[in-house]
């Protein structure tokens, strides 16, 4: 008997399938520059200018899940600040019940298997004025190639879904996956609950820990003890002073266990 078809994910009103890009970052802000709309996904087959946080290369060989999704959002400025880690958080869930891997976030928002990265996020923002015109999500996988067709020391420090599970995933389910996962965290968020979105995703991020983080040319060593409403990481100092680092200035070094 044929399976009944499942209906597209909410945040999949339009899927732009494209074999090699720049960025689907680049071509997801073209299309919301035009205008398209909200749940617009754009997925390529391999990108030769993908990019990571803070201008960084991303590397994207034929074989990974490259991809961004268009948002408009109508949230408040809080809601907003917590989309990444929301992200990583449906990511996280997607791993979990299609492969039932044991899945690490590394915040704000890295995937991670056994600490080796799986997974990246990056996302850029749109405003005209003080108003918020669009977000666009991308999320990039590292699923059908091995680790080492990555160049170092990116690739001592990845893991793919091909080498956690010894044979290779179809794509588009865990696009589809990924798109269910991310339209029930983002209708979670709409409707208010988005505390309760952090506290699962701390629950993956293992707090306390140790954390050297490098916040605005600044360096912050200190025990990373959670999150604040607002998806900042919060950080005590030798001296009892905690401070919050917002994920769009700082990058984590280290985290000691
Ligand atoms: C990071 O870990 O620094 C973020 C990596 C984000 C990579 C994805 S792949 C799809 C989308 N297009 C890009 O150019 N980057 C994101």
């Amino acid at each position: 008997m044929k399976k009944p078809k499942r209906p597209p994910p909410p945040l999949c009103r339009k899927l732009v399938k494209l074999d090699v890009v720049s960025s689907t970052n680049d071509v997801a802000r073209q299309l919301a520059e035009a205008g398209w709309p909200e749940g617009t996904v754009v997925v390529a087959a391999e990108q030769t200018a993908g990019r990571g946080r803070f201008g960084r290369r991303w590397e994207s060989p034929r074989g990974g899940l490259w991809f961004s999704v268009l948002l408009r959002p109508a949230l408040g400025p809080e809601d907003i600040s917590r989309l990444p880690i929301v992200a990583g958080l449906a990511v996280a869930r997607a791993l979990r019940s299609s492969f039932g891997l044991e899945i690490e976030l590394k915040w704000p928002n890295d995937v991670l298997i056994e600490g080796k990265k799986i997974c990246g996020i990056l996302v850029e923002t749109s405003f005209t004025g003080s108003k918020l015109d669009f977000v666009i999500l991308g999320i990039g996988i590292n699923a059908n190639f091995e680790p080492h067709e990555l160049s170092e020391p990116i690739s001592s420090c990845s893991t793919t879904l091909r080498a956690e599970l010894g044979h290779d995933v179809d794509l588009e389910a865990l696009l589809f996956s990924v798109l269910r996962e991310l339209s029930a965290c983002y209708d979670a968020l709409l409707s208010g609950r988005g505390e309760e979105l952090l506290r699962e995703a701390e629950e993956l991020m293992g707090f306390p820990r140790m954390a050297r983080v490098l916040s605005g040319g600044r360096e912050l060593v200190g025990l990373a003890i959670g999150l604040a409403d607002d998806g900042s990481l919060l950080v005590k100092s030798e001296d009892g002073r905690v401070e919050k680092v917002a994920w769009w200035e700082a990058t984590v070094i280290e985290l000691g266990s």
